[in-house]
């Protein structure tokens, strides 16, 4: 093999494996579930951290995570929970154990991080400081921490749990809101299954997918 096909080969496997998803399947899931066309930037930010922060390696469990991202954030539209934009719900989510001064822990990024016993491990694992409990609003403000802690919850209270790398998108809602599992006819739980078929066709993954998972 010449020297300059040999350097098309390692770009071009550099090429796939840096790009889980591409561009055109991103923005099918998230525009054929009812959202805006995302950004170049929220492409990006997505695609790398699965993979860095979030380990996730494989189509399914990156259609899985998004399903529930769309979810959560209001198909991208929302980095701040809504009920909090405009007050920062100064009464809610209080924990004098980490509480900062003057800050408020609502749900904030793509998967809403939510109290400082949350945002405080997060920012220890991202940047080896605390800089997410001293700040919060960073992670709605800049889109690449916004991903950035959406898929440091993601690795460390989806990944690993019974169920999620066998495909049972029910295991992957039972630990981001377990509450919607408890009745089996709940009508959010099932909207998110919803959301998950329709990112797995546009993602090219055969069949709707594995409801299991979510029962307690
Ligand atoms: C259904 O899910 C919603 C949203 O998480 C939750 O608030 C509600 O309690 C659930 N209902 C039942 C009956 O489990």
């Amino acid at each position: 093999m010449n020297l300059i096909i040999f350097l098309a080969c390692i770009a071009g496997i550099g090429l796939v494996d840096a790009q889980l998803i591409s561009f055109s399947q991103f923005s099918n899931a998230v525009t054929k579930n009812g959202g805006p066309t995302p950004s170049q930037e929220q492409y990006n930010n997505f695609n790398n951290f699965a993979r860095i922060r979030g380990r996730i390696s494989t189509v399914q469990e990156a259609a899985m995570a998004l399903a529930q991202i769309l979810h959560e954030s209001d198909r991208l539209r929302a980095k701040r929970e809504y009920a909090c934009a405009q007050t920062q719900c100064p009464n809610s989510y209080r924990d004098s154990r980490c509480d900062k001064p003057g800050q408020y822990y609502y749900g904030r990024g793509y998967i809403q991080l939510t109290w400082c016993y949350n945002y405080g491990p997060a920012s220890q694992a991202i940047f080896r400081d605390d800089r997410l409990l001293r700040n919060p609003d960073q992670v709605a403000t800049n889109d690449q921490i916004a991903w950035q802690t959406t898929f440091w919850f993601w690795s460390d209270r989806v990944h690993d749990k019974p169920g999620v790398q066998q495909g049972k998108f029910g295991a992957t809602t039972r630990w981001i809101n377990g509450n919607e599992c408890r009745d089996p006819n709940n009508q959010t739980a099932k909207n998110r299954f919803k959301m998950y078929g329709i990112v797995r066709q546009a993602f090219g993954l055969q069949g709707s997918g594995d409801p299991s998972g979510c029962k307690l």
